[in-house]
């Protein structure tokens, strides 16, 4: 028969590679702990309306990349492409807006869906851990919620990053801005690529972001956004960035970043590599959104930010600067038995360490003594416990140290403190 492959885009995490995932996944939880942000879970599929309406449908997401069916009872749902989406529906639909806790701190961790072009780190299948505060705004948030994006990466050891930043400002500042966009680009758009030409009535702002044309005189000539902005916006985005220079957030203001989903308004950033090197270079995106929670039936003058990043990345970001993380490969013990009363005894020993907080093996098919020791080389263990007739008659086995081969003779009744002792001492 022939062997079924996994869909393309996605990917198996076997266990050498899934102690990161879990080694990363418990780094962020704490940082998120830290900073006060609490966990969120919301489901994997959602209305597809949700979507469409919240990231944008002119948006390449809502467009090319969702993965959206039909129920049985023919409802249009979608896997969730993003998580902000979500997060603000739960918050509606929860009245979270209602707590004594405003704004209220929210975290995730989880797949995402998007039916993307195959690349290094761009999954079609990948996890996202992202962070929105909804309720209130402050540049106090925005500061705190890009340098938590930032310190992630610092917190790993990387250090060949920066945050790009801009302000996309408010609606109405947004609607003069895009009107000379489209002055600017109209007398040569067929100089631009199919996209390009769509999105100049539409969206003409994401014209700034395509890949094909990045290189155009006119994107460089463009009007810029932070010229188009009132007082105000412009008060608030220069706040936000005091603030990052006393959180010591290295960041560069980037007049043309103007991200691929619709909702953001007035802060938006990146976090990129910085490393000339490195291809992709995206690893983090999130921004302010100010009119989502209303756009999606919540109560009027509701404010969010916030930001994801892809574990994938973030692997890619480690592996471009050769950090491995501290992953215990260990395991504490391997009890060695040889006999069958003694083989009997270490399948009841080696549970009660178990239970007793310790990662331990044993053998399962009475192997010679050489080749269980070679197992328990094969396992890491620190310490092999040996155990024969005479250790059972005796009560007293003999315990090896495996990094220096030490040995030392212990009362059965005292395996449990001298392990303790060794392991948990220091
Ligand atoms: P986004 O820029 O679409 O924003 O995605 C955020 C991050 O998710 C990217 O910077 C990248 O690390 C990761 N990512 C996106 N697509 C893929 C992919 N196909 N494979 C691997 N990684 C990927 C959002 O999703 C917004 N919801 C962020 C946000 C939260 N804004 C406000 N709150």
């Amino acid at each position: 028969m022939s062997i079924i492959n996994m869909p393309r885009g996605t990917q198996d995490i076997l266990p050498s590679e899934s102690k990161k995932w879990q080694y990363i996944e418990n780094e962020l939880r704490k940082i998120s702990s830290n900073f006060c942000y609490e966990e969120i879970r919301t489901p994997m599929f959602e209305s597809t309306e949700l979507f469409a309406r919240g990231v944008g449908d002119t948006t390449d997401i809502v467009q090319k990349e969702m993965y959206t069916f039909l129920d049985k009872s023919d409802r249009s749902l979608t896997l969730r492409p993003e998580g902000t989406a979500g997060a603000v529906r739960s918050y509606i639909e929860n009245k979270l807006f209602a707590d004594v806790i405003k704004p209220q701190k929210l975290f995730y961790i989880g797949p995402m869906f998007r039916y993307e072009r195959k690349q290094k780190g761009r999954y079609r299948q990948f996890v996202q851990y992202g962070v929105e505060v909804i309720g209130e705004e402050s540049p106090k948030i925005d500061a705190e919620v890009i340098s938590l994006a930032y310190n992630i990466y610092k917190n790993f050891g990387i250090k060949n990053i920066k945050v790009s930043i801009n302000s996309l400002g408010n609606p109405e500042e947004r609607k003069s801005y895009n009107e000379a966009l489209i002055k600017h680009f109209e007398p040569r758009i067929n100089e631009f690529c199919k996209d390009c030409q769509t999105r100049l009535y539409k969206n003409p702002m994401r014209i700034l972001d395509c890949k094909i044309d990045a290189n155009h005189e006119l994107i460089k000539t463009a009007p810029k956004l932070l010229d188009f902005l009132g007082e105000e916006s412009l008060a608030y985005f220069n706040k936000v960035l005091q603030y990052l220079d006393e959180l010591e957030v290295k960041y560069e203001v980037d007049s043309n970043l103007v991200r691929g989903l619709d909702y953001y308004t007035h802060t938006a950033f990146e976090i990129m590599i910085d490393n000339p090197e490195v291809e992709l270079k995206t690893l983090c995106g999130g921004g302010r959104y100010n009119g989502l929670v209303e756009l999606l039936g919540g109560p009027v003058g509701e404010k969010g930010i916030g930001f994801a990043l892809s574990i994938e990345r973030l692997l890619l970001a480690l592996e471009s600067e050769n950090i491995s993380l501290p992953i215990d490969n260990n395991i504490d013990v391997f009890v060695v038995s040889m006999g069958d009363e003694a083989n009997d005894f270490a399948m009841k020993l080696t549970n009660d360490l178990r239970l007793a907080n310790f990662k331990v093996q044993n053998d399962y098919f009475d192997k010679k003594m050489k080749a269980q020791i070679k197992l328990a080389d094969r396992y890491n263990a620190k310490y092999t416990i040996i155990i024969g007739e005479t250790e059972l008659l005796e009560q007293e086995v003999a315990i090896k140290n495996m990094a220096n081969y030490e040995q030392e003779k212990v009362q059965i009744k005292n395996i449990k403190n001298y392990l303790e002792n060794k392991l948990r001492g220091e």
